[in-house]
């Protein structure tokens, strides 16, 4: 996609200024996100309007307008050219995704971590997804292991609406069961025990969440899929060097083996989101 927008961006833009626009381009169904420079905000709407002109699946323009930001991981956006609506349907690996853009977290930029990860789960396991956003992580895997059960956990009462809806929509609302509440407290009151895996995709405050994850795992132990973010020179090191690190250091207190590190996606300069999947024996 970055490569048809530069080709769209080359009719209306110098060559530099497209580049700006391009690196940050996002379409989610068909809504198309954009950050649009201070520098090019007076060539915004020209913008927009070429970008519905050319790409052809695209009926909504937004600008970023802030930071992702708050307990609920959204960013506000300012709404530029075509139909004025944040709602849309999203498809990936095989699941349809009803998606509000602008009122819970959602990133198509995590395709492959979520096809991975749906990978790795065995026949008749139970997961907990503790911030489980839409429901994206929790449905795949529900789709490709028809055996799981997942409890999808998320204290935004939209991503948890919208959990619901996506559920019913890909016929796994029998084994996706949604739970709308802070992940500590629903761990500690009603999902203490019960998970052979546990997904924690919260980078941002991976640190405060680990306990509660491992309390989630069965008294045998489990799998836990450790999303952070880490500071390093270059992809190779945040997996091999701070990524392992940084989940040896936060699992420290249980006996844990790290079993792999991914990079998920560089999300600043030398910042990257890791994923360590990590095995906990009780
Ligand atoms: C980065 S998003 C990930 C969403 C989803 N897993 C995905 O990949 O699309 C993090 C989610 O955690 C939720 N969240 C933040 N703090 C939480 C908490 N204490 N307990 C439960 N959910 C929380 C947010 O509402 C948000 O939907």
């Amino acid at each position: 996609m970055p490569h048809m927008l530069k080709n769209v961006l080359a009719g209306v833009l110098p060559a530099e200024e497209a580049s700006q626009v391009y690196s940050a381009f996002d379409q989610v169904g068909d809504i198309v996100i954009i950050k649009i420079p201070d520098s090019l905000a007076s060539k915004k709407q020209v913008i927009a309007e070429a970008i519905l002109a050319n790409v052809k699946t695209a009926k909504a323009v937004f600008a970023q307008a802030s930071a992702v930001k708050g307990d609920y991981r959204i960013r506000e956006l300012e709404f530029v050219a075509g139909e004025n609506r944040t709602v849309t349907e999203y498809r990936e690996h095989g699941c349809r995704f009803k998606v509000d853009v602008a009122r819970a977290y959602f990133s198509p930029r995590l395709s492959t971590e979520r096809q991975r990860i749906a990978g790795l789960v065995q026949d008749n396991e139970t997961v907990v997804n503790m911030f489980a956003g839409v429901g994206t992580y929790s449905i795949i895997i529900a789709k490709a292991v028809k055996t799981c059960k997942v409890y999808s956990v998320d204290s935004n009462p939209v991503a948890n609406y919208l959990c619901i809806e996506n559920a019913r929509l890909n016929k796994v609302a029998d084994r996706v069961v949604p739970v709308c509440a802070d992940a500590t407290e629903a761990i500690k009151t009603q999902l203490a025990g019960v998970a052979d895996r546990v997904i924690m995709p919260l980078p941002e405050r991976a640190r405060e969440f680990v306990g509660p994850a491992v309390l989630a795992l069965k008294e045998r132990g489990g799998v836990v899929h450790y999303f952070a973010h880490v500071k390093a020179d270059g992809k190779q090191k945040a997996r091999e060097e701070a990524g392992a690190r940084d989940a040896a250091e936060a699992f420290a207190p249980y006996s844990c083996e790290i079993m792999e590190t991914t990079v998920v996606r560089e999300v600043g300069p030398r910042v990257y989101q890791i994923v360590a999947d990590v095995k906990i024996t009780k």
